[in-house]
Formats: structure tokens, C-alpha cells, sequence
């Protein structure tokens, strides 16, 4: 199958485009030294996790059920090639029988409290003994670098995401080894540099001091989270790898960065077909086969415009169009777009860059069917790889 015959909606994954992020990362790997995993809460798309473990160095969880994705797709490939793929995970309370799991099965757990770190302390102890585990805490700098999307800032005030210093006491508690901090949202490298120096100073006593020949009791690693939009084009990856080799240098630890979007950053597409064309006093509104709230929610969470193959901003074209959808909430609209020729029913439409908090965040409101996970391969074929059905709806309810 080509590109044109897809059945739609359909999400597409740009296997080109995704291993050309690949590459990059891979690269801030090689010369920085740093270690990059996948969030998974971003971008799920376990049939291309083969790929990513060739990359990367493992995978993130914000839970469970990721943790036991990648521990199904990503850690078994990764001892394929002999190499291995590490498991992380990182969530705000985790549940007593979840905690045994994800002891048997993740590398890194991160905790969100000092009392989740003790509540679940008689299980993760057991497997930091062993050699199995390392445990790390989730600080919160209380230093925000953005404006632009406060529900996506966990430096807003009142977060309940990670610890903060009047919260933390003055030794790191016995057993943990790490820090973690999650700040940034889509976001260049000089925001990350400047948290981290702000982290450095107001943290200092949990870093080990470069004079001394006893760091006992000192961090061992560090993780800067996600955020980072490191394949993007304008990103400065260069002053990151300085950055991360600096760090190791200077304290001699393992620095982790377990960014999202930028591994799929631009490498999917949900096409679409128009299902009506409505006229109102406004402009004539396109049906569609797809819905903001079902299929990209975050166009109306996050809020933001979805680029459109074709379509420029209302006015500046010829023919504009609202774009909306075959749901029944009237707010269910993905924006006003212009083009240069006019659209009719059965015509078609490609959203851009949604492999990323798409397919991880649809739902079937409205009793929608959910659009198909097809991968475009790098020598142009299509494959379906995903097909749901009313079960798909049923099963949830
Ligand atoms: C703890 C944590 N790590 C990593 C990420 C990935 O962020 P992004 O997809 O923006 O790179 C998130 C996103 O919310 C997060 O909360």
C-alpha cells in the first residue's frame, strides 16, 4: 500500500523521519556521554521500539503499565544486541502490589515524597541490596523557565510534583542514589543550563564535591528529565554536549535525559478525510473523519494549532476553512485554516507532527473509532499495524 491509499483516519509513524532523531540523539549519546531514554508517555509506539533500543539506552515510565511495556518490547531487544536497556520509572504514588512489579522489572525507580520513599522502602531495599536497583528522588527547583504553558509546569506554584529543598532533608536518605528533575516543556538547551545551575547551588550538599576522596552518601546520578526539544532545528546541541560533559567531568556522575517529544518530534502524520463541507455566516466548516478531542486532545489541552500540510494561517490564502469534527461538542474545533484551492467532500488532509501525545492520549467519546497506527517504511511502503474496532470502545466501558 502507498501513501495515498491509506484508510483513514489513520495516525502515520515516519520511520525516515524517526530514525533521523534517532540519529541526533544518538549522537548528544556518543560525545557527551549522557544516557537518553524514551518517555513513553509521549510517544507508546511499541512495534518501532525495536529501532529506538538501537539508539537509545533504554526507556521511562510514569507507571506500571509502561514500565512493563518496555520491559516487553524494549528490554528484551536491547539483550539482543547485547547491549543493555535500561527500564526507569518515575510516578507520584505508586501502589503496594505495583511496587513488587516494577521492582522485578525496572532499573531506576523514582520517588515523588519522602514518605513514598519509606512507605515502599522494605520492598525496593531488598532489591538495591541485590545489585538490582537504584533509587533516586524527584526534586522540585521551584524554578520555572516557561510561560507558555503553565498546566505543563511542575514549578508552578502549589505542584505536587517533586520534593522541594525545605522538604528534603540534610543527608540523602539511605539507599537513594539520584536525583531527578522534570522542569521543562518543549524547550531549548539555555533554560535546562540554567536550572541546572540553579539546582547545583541550592542542592550542593547532595553532589559530590569534586576535592574530596569520600563521596559516600552522594548523588550517583542525575536525571534532567524531559522537555528537551533536541531535534529540533534550531536546537543547540553542541552547548548541550558541552553541558552533560561537563557535568560528568566535573562530578563524576551518570547524567540522564528521558525527553518525549523531541524522539518523535515531527515524525507522524494523522490524515483525514473531509466528510462535509457546512456553510455558516462565519465560513464554511469541514467535517472530518477525525476529532481534536478524540484523536489530538492536545490541540484543545495544551492549546496549539496543529500544522497542516497545504494550510496557512485564516486570510492568507484564498479558501479559508474551519476545521472541525463529526463530534457532538461544539468546541470540538481544530482551527481556521487557508489554502489555495477549494476543498470538497472526500478530499483529503495531513495534519503534521503527531506521533507525540497523540496515540497515548485518544480516547472514543462519542462512541468515535479510533484512527489506525499505520508506519510509513523508509522505502515508502505502508503498513497497518494497528486496526480497532467497536470492541476496542466496548472493552473500556
Ligand atoms: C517526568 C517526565 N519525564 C519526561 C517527560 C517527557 O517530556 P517531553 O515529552 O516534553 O520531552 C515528562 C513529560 O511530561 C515528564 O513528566
Amino acid at each position: 500500500m502507498n501513501f495515498n491509499e491509506i484508510r483513514t483516519p489513520a495516525y502515520v509513524i515516519d520511520e525516515k523521519k524517526l530514525r533521523q532523531n534517532l540519529e541526533i540523539l544518538a549522537r548528544v549519546q556518543h560525545e557527551s556521554g549522557a544516557k537518553i531514554l524514551l518517555a513513553q508517555k509521549a510517544y507508546s509506539v511499541y512495534q518501532t521500539y525495536p529501532m529506538i533500543a538501537k539508539y537509545l539506552a533504554g526507556a521511562t515510565a510514569s507507571g506500571l503499565y509502561e514500565a512493563k511495556l518496555a520491559h516487553e518490547e524494549m528490554v528484551a531487544q536491547g539483550q539482543d544486541n547485547l547491549r543493555r536497556i535500561e527500564n526507569h520509572v518515575y510516578e507520584p504514588a505508586f501502589e503496594d502490589d505495583e511496587m513488587v512489579e516494577l521492582c522485578q522489572i525496572c532499573d531506576h525507580i523514582v520517588f515523588n515524597s519522602i514518605n513514598q520513599l519509606e512507605h515502599h522502602r522494605p520492598v525496593w531495599e531488598k532489591a538495591v541490596e541485590e545489585g538490582r536497583l537504584s533509587v533516586g528522588l524527584r526534586i522540585n527547583p521551584e524554578y520555572s523557565t516557561q510561560e507558555k504553558h503553565e498546566i505543563y509546569d511542575p514549578c508552578s506554584e502549589g505542584s505536587r510534583l517533586g520534593i522541594t529543598n525545605a522538604n528534603l532533608p540534610e543527608n540523602l536518605p539511605e539507599g537513594v542514589e539520584g536525583l531527578h528533575f522534570h522542569t521543562l516543556c518543549e524547550q531549548g538547551f539555555e533554560p535546562l543550563m540554567e536550572t541546572f545551575h540553579h539546582v547545583e547551588k541550592e542542592f550542593e550538599r547532595f553532589f559530590p564535591d569534586p576535592a574530596s576522596s569520600d563521596n559516600s552518601g552522594k548523588i550517583k546520578w542525575i536525571n534532567l528529565g524531559g522537555g528537551h526539544h533536541i531535534t529540533r532545528e534550531d536546537y543547540n546541541v553542541e552547548g548541550l554536549i558541552k553541558f552533560v560533559k561537563d557535568i560528568k567531568e566535573k562530578y563524576g556522575i551518570e547524567v540522564y535525559l528521558e525527553p518525549g517529544e523531541a524522539i518523535a518530534l515531527d515524525a507522524g502524520y494523522l490524515i483525514t478525510t473531509i466528510m462535509d463541507v457546512v456553510k455558516t455566516p462565519r465560513m464554511p466548516v469541514l467535517i472530518l473523519d477525525t476529532s481534536a478531542a478524540c484523536h489530538m486532545p492536545d490541540v484543545l489541552e495544551m492549546p496549539y494549532r496543529p500544522p497542516l500540510r497545504g494550510g496557512e494561517e485564516a486570510g492568507e490564502l484564498p479558501f479559508t476553512y474551519r476545521l472541525s469534527s463529526r463530534t457532538c461538542l461544539a468546541g470540538d474545533v481544530i482551527g481556521d485554516y487557508s489554502f489555495d484551492h477549494e476543498l470538497n467532500t472526500g478530499d483529503r488532509l495531513v495534519f503534521e507532527d503527531m506521533a507525540i501525545y497523540s496515540m497515548v492520549k485518544n480516547n472514543t467519546f462519542n462512541g468515535m473509532s479510533l484512527p489506525d497506527i499505520d508506519i510509513l517504511h523508509e522505502n515508502g511502503d505502508v503498513e497497518v499495524i494497528k486496526r480497532f474496532s467497536y470492541s476496542d470502545f466496548k472493552e473500556r466501558l
